[in-house]
């Protein structure tokens, strides 16, 4: 059952796609990297190529390094072109509708044996698996933002993922350089389970004016030692992601501690997303 992986197909050019193209062709694999729009794929290999450059410059690798690395990725907008893959990540928009088409369309592309991986941080892997012919080799791997500096990968094991379909995925995070763990499918899982009422709650302190935005985050940072404050890393992550996944808990719970802040949901209707739309708990630029 044990097919060698090569070839890595990367569904998605935004900040995760991109981030999880660039480490596998770091680890030596082939990357096809797909996108429904062009814009978002040259962005997405703007962004490897400046972290590569940056590499470069600090003397962390050398401009072959470099070129060889970006030359094991291709990107392309036409589906079809992830039938070389291998292995396939969906890294595409957290919605429902938009993933359950893409492991539609995914099955029918991929050879049967390939398994599908899918970067969701908030829909149930059992959800997504059950549009697929082959709900035994659908699994969660989910990366942290920024993916090529975070060390873990969460593996989820949907109801339906099999023995094989783990050790496979499991295989390929420590190929990829990431130290993996094991996460049953549960809103959340561990990783959002436990940092988004984090988040939730510094927002809570803010709307309640417990303190200023700078004062709570000072507190995490100093006095926890966490690289950023929550309120910035919320703006890191997007306030929509946040609320998303908040009321991913709080529905997939049925339990009123995860409520999302009244404040959240403020900014996100009012278009203030964080650092992507250079607004959010911070003005950006
Ligand atoms: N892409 C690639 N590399 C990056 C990067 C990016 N976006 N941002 C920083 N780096 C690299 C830098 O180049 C630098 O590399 P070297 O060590 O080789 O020089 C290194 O990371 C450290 O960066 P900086 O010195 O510029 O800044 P820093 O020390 O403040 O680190 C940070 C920046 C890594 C983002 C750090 O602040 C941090 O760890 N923040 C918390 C991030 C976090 O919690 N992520 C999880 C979010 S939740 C999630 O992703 C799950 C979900 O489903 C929502």
């Amino acid at each position: 059952m044990d097919m060698e992986i090569k070839t890595v197909g990367v569904v998605g050019g935004g900040q995760m796609g991109s981030g999880i193209a660039q480490v596998a062709a770091m680890s030596g694999l082939q990357v096809i990297m797909c996108d429904v729009s062009e814009d978002v794929l040259r962005q997405g290999l703007q962004k490897i190529t400046e972290i590569l450059n940056r590499n470069v410059k600090k003397g962390k690798m050398s401009p072959e390094e470099k070129e060889e690395i970006l030359g094991r990725v291709i990107t392309t907008v036409v589906n079809e072109d992830l039938a070389a893959a291998d292995f396939v990540v969906e890294a595409a928009t957290e919605s429902e509708a938009i993933k359950f088409q893409i492991f539609r369309d995914l099955d029918v592309i991929c050879s049967p044996g390939v398994i599908l991986a899918t970067n969701t941080s908030s829909i149930p892997i059992g959800r997504i698996a059950a549009h697929t012919k082959r709900p035994d080799k659908v699994i969660g791997m989910h990366f942290m933002n920024p993916v090529p500096v975070m060390k873990l990968v969460e593996v989820i094991r949907g109801i339906t993922t099999s023995d094989d379909t783990f050790k496979s995925t499991w295989d390929l995070a420590l190929k990829f350089g990431k130290t993996p763990v094991q996460a049953q499918d549960y809103p959340g899982f561990i990783a959002n389970r436990i940092l988004m009422p984090m988040l939730n709650e510094a927002i809570f302190c803010l709307y309640h004016g417990v303190g200023k935005r700078e004062d709570i985050d000072t507190v995490m940072k100093l006095g926890l030692n966490h690289p950023m404050g929550p309120l910035a890393l919320a703006d890191l992550i997007g306030l929509d992601t946040c609320l998303a996944i908040m009321e991913t808990l709080y529905h997939g719970f049925s339990d009123s501690k995860y409520r999302p802040c009244p404040l959240l949901l403020r900014y996100v209707e009012a278009g203030w997303l964080g650092r992507k739309t250079g607004r959010g708990f911070y003005e950006y630029e």
